[in-house]
C-alpha cells in the first residue's frame, strides 16, 4: 500500500529533485525556502558513511534539521554499507522515501521488505556498473528504481549514458514502477532521460553550482516538458492507425 508521501512524490513526476549534497549547509533553513519558492516538490537527500563510498556526508540530525523546516517529501538515498542499521531511526527522523544500494546488501529481497514493513516509501539504487539482472524480483517489492548515472559518491561528475538503455528496459517491463535519475543531470541531459521513460531527477551541481535556483530549476523543467511534448506528439503521430 503506497504511503501519502509516495502518493504526493507521483503527483509530483515528472519532477527535479534537488540534491542536497553541495547546497549550504551552513543556512538550510534557507536553501529550503529558496528551494520551494523555486516550485520544488520533492528533496533528495545524499546520506554516505564514507565505507560503502569514499566520501561522508550527513546523518540523522540533518534529516531532522530538514524536517523542521519542510513539509516536502524527504527522498533519502542512502549510500550506506548497513542500511537496515539506520532505517528505523531515519523514518523517525523524518525520511519519507529510503533508497538502497542493491551492491550494499546480500539479500536485496529481505532487505526491500524490511525497509516496507517501516510504513515508507521503498526504492533500490544501482551503479552504472551494475547490470539490471542484479535487482532481479526485488523490482516488483519497491515503489522506486534510482537508476545512477554517475558512480555514487560524488556531485559534479559526468554523465553515464548506460542509465538511458536501463531506464528504457524497466520502463517497458514495469509502466507503473516510479523511475529516478541521479548523477549528471543538466538541461543538456534531462530530455533524454525524460525520453527513456524516467520520473524523477535528481539534480545537484546543475541547481547549486549556479548562482539563481529557480531559474536553474525552470531550464530543467523546460527540458522535461519539451520531450514530454516531444514524446506526446510522437504518441500522436504513431495514433492515427
Ligand atoms: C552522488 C549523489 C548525487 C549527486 C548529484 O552520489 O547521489 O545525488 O549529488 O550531483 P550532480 O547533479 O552534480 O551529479
Ligand atoms: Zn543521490
Amino acid at each position: 500500500m503506497a504511503t501519502a508521501a509516495i502518493q504526493t512524490i507521483r503527483s509530483a513526476a515528472p519532477a527535479v529533485l534537488p540534491s542536497l549534497l553541495l547546497c549550504d549547509f551552513g543556512d538550510l533553513k534557507g536553501e529550503v525556502a529558496k528551494l520551494s519558492a523555486a516550485g520544488v516538490g520533492v528533496l533528495h537527500l545524499d546520506v554516505m558513511d564514507g565505507r560503502f563510498v569514499p566520501n561522508l556526508t550527513y546523518g540523522m540530525p540533518i534529516v531532522e534539521g530538514l524536517r523542521r523546516h519542510t513539509d516536502l517529501p524527504l527522498d533519502v538515498h542512502l549510500m550506506i554499507s548497513d542500511p537496515l542499521a539506520y532505517a528505523q531511526p531515519m523514518v523517525d527522523a523524518g525520511a519519507d522515501m529510503l533508497t538502497f544500494h542493491v551492491e550494499a546488501v546480500r539479500d536485496p529481497v529481505e532487505t526491500a521488505g524490511k525497509l516496507r514493513d517501516l510504513g515508507v516509501g521503498v526504492g533500490i539504487a544501482l551503479n552504472p556498473d551494475t547490470p539490471l539482472a542484479s535487482l532481479g524480483e526485488v523490482v516488483s517489492l519497491v515503489d522506486m528504481v534510482l537508476v545512477m548515472s554517475v558512480e555514487a559518491g560524488f556531485g559534479g561528475q559526468s554523465f553515464n549514458p548506460i542509465a538511458l538503455d536501463k531506464l528504457r528496459t524497466l520502463r517497458q517491463e514495469y509502466p507503473d514502477l516510479l523511475l529516478e535519475i541521479d548523477g549528471g543531470i543538466d538541461v543538456n541531459t534531462i530530455g533524454a532521460a525524460r525520453a527513456a521513460g524516467c520520473d524523477l531527477f535528481v539534480v545537484g551541481s546543475a541547481i547549486f553550482r549556479q548562482d539563481d535556483y529557480a531559474r536553474s530549476i525552470a531550464d530543467l523543467n523546460s527540458g522535461i516538458h519539451s520531450e514530454s511534448e516531444n514524446l506526446a506528439s510522437g504518441l500522436k503521430q504513431e495514433d492515427p492507425s
